[in-house]
């Protein structure tokens, strides 16, 4: 339970993340009810729009940016790397993705880790303290991830990624259009780095990586095949919560720690000699 001190903007803010998280973005039901008329409740005073403020990415305007056209450069581009740093060197050098010039104040974060890990993990994007070092996960959200990694016996067996390279203004979410730019890219990582498993951390990355609209509550702890583009590579992939959203909910834990039990389960199953 919060403080009764707690001030009832931050918990509101925290109740909105919440539902921001598992995918909730809007409060609106298929037919209109009019519960003035029914006399239940007192007129709203629209607290409605503040969440879908807070959730909803900004639009994307046709042609603002060319994504189509980003995204063949990328794919262009990710498909001359033949190893993760010719990959690095062509992701800080393309300019096609507009984050680069929004939201980063200094590099692209691409990944940290071990290139010949079992396990991928690939959140959302990286957030202030990412994009001050260069790595990805390396800010309060990163640390409780490190912990649950250890704690599952899994530091030494991953590498960690996200679906956009460059900070997202104000650690927004990543639109659609930013994470089908960086898309070719993720995907030729996962190509050079052949991971066994994908662990996806949070809603935006769940979501983009397997083409899904359901929210991360609905997602999390089952087992989807993330598949390229072309359809000639498949990898199973996890959803699973985000840690910044444990930091947040910290009873929903638990459900990211049966989460991380299931996928260690199953790369341990095959790591063993048969
Ligand atoms: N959140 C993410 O999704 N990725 C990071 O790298 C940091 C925070």
């Amino acid at each position: 339970m919060p403080a009764a001190s707690e001030p009832a903007s931050r918990l509101s803010e925290s109740l909105l993340a919440f539902w921001a998280d598992a995918g909730v973005d809007a409060m609106l039901l298929d037919e209109p009810v009019d519960r003035i008329a029914a006399g239940k409740v007192a007129p709203p005073r629209a607290p409605e729009r503040k969440i879908a403020a807070a959730a909803a990415p900004p639009p994307v305007r046709p042609g603002q940016p060319d994504v189509s056209g980003a995204v063949a450069q990328a794919r262009a581009l990710a498909a001359e790397a033949d190893n993760l740093e010719a990959l690095v060197a062509a992701i800080a050098a393309f300019d096609g993705c507009p984050l680069k010039f929004e939201g980063a104040a200094s590099q692209a974060v691409v990944y940290r880790g071990d290139p010949k890990a079992p396990l991928m993990v690939i959140g959302e994007g990286p957030g202030q303290e990412e994009d001050r070092q260069g790595q990805p996960f390396v800010g309060r959200a990163g640390q409780l991830l490190d912990r649950m990694l250890a704690a599952a016996g899994l530091t030494d067996r991953v590498l960690i990624t996200n679906t956009v390279f460059w900070r997202p203004p104000g650690n927004r979410t990543p639109t659609p259009a930013e994470q089908a730019i960086c898309a070719p890219f993720v995907e030729r990582a996962i190509a050079l780095a052949k991971p066994k498993m994908l662990l996806l951390a949070g809603g935006a990355s769940a979501k983009a990586m397997l083409k899904k609209d359901e929210g991360i509550l609905s997602l999390r702890g089952r087992w989807f095949e993330w598949r390229s583009n072309d359809g000639s590579l498949g990898i199973p992939a996890l959803p699973t919560l985000h840690p910044a959203f444990l930091l947040r909910q910290p009873a929903a834990k638990k459900r990211a720690w049966a989460d991380l039990l299931i996928l260690t389960e199953r790369l341990d199953r095959q790591d063993r000699p048969a």
